[in-house]
């Protein structure tokens, strides 16, 4: 029988907390960004909004918190496909907690499909996380200060102050604003190591009939 756990079933849930834990330990010690329960919550937030401001229902709002938190577990096994075995691990969690089939799977689509080496966002889940995953720079995702001339994605994203995702309908267009500081990091630092990762979002906001924009200190540059 299908229970179909909701948003705060998987955050409650131990096993869950501690693959997204595991995971970051293991990315801390690789030298990545913070990958833990603020990305894991912000992503979940994002998407949830976004999808909010698009009309979707309840159903698939939750459905995208959930691939939204869960989208990195796969780090626990290796950097390398994560998106790929994070979907597998997502399929039997989810199916041990009893949802449906028809559920777990547009879950374990988005999360299969959120890394920029791989991802197509072939479903509004789908899409959503990608957009919520990508647009999560943040200065409080560096792990120490001390890295910050030497790490170019540390320096990028200290130099970030704040982001916001804002969708207007009546131009069909989706703006990511940056607030930079321009004295730690450039916009061509920011290009070098993101290009991919924007124009994966161009591609997930075409998935909504819209187009992705990109604005730096109030200059559009997207
Ligand atoms: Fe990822
Ligand atoms: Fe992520």
């Amino acid at each position: 029988m299908n229970i179909n756990p909701t948003f705060i079933d998987i955050k409650n849930s131990e096993e869950v907390s501690t693959y997204i834990k595991q995971a970051d330990a293991s990315l801390k010690i690789l030298g990545y960004t913070e990958h833990s329960f603020a990305h894991a919550t912000q992503c979940a937030e994002k998407a949830e909004i976004l999808l909010k401001e698009l009309g979707y229902s309840e159903h698939e709002i939750d459905l995208a918190k959930i691939a939204a938190y869960m989208h990195d577990i796969g780090n626990v096994i290796n950097r390398i496909d994560h998106a790929q075995s994070g979907a597998i691990m997502a399929f039997r969690i989810l199916d041990k907690m009893g949802m449906s089939p028809e559920d777990t799977a547009a879950i374990i689509t988005a999360i299969g499909n959120h890394d920029e080496k791989t991802a197509v966002p072939v479903n509004a889940i789908a899409a959503a996380v990608i957009l919520a995953d990508k647009t999560d720079v943040r200065r409080s995702r560096v792990r120490s200060k001390d890295t910050i001339y030497s790490d170019i994605h540390d320096r990028v994203n200290y130099a970030v102050e704040k982001t916001e995702l804002k969708l207007n309908k009546e131009e069909k267009t989706l703006t990511e604003h940056f607030t930079i500081d321009l004295k730690i990091c450039s916009v061509m630092d920011y290009f070098e190591i993101f290009l991919d990762r924007m124009l994966l979002c161009c591609k997930a906001a075409n998935f909504f009939g819209l187009k992705f924009k990109i604005c730096i200190n109030g200059s559009n540059l997207l």
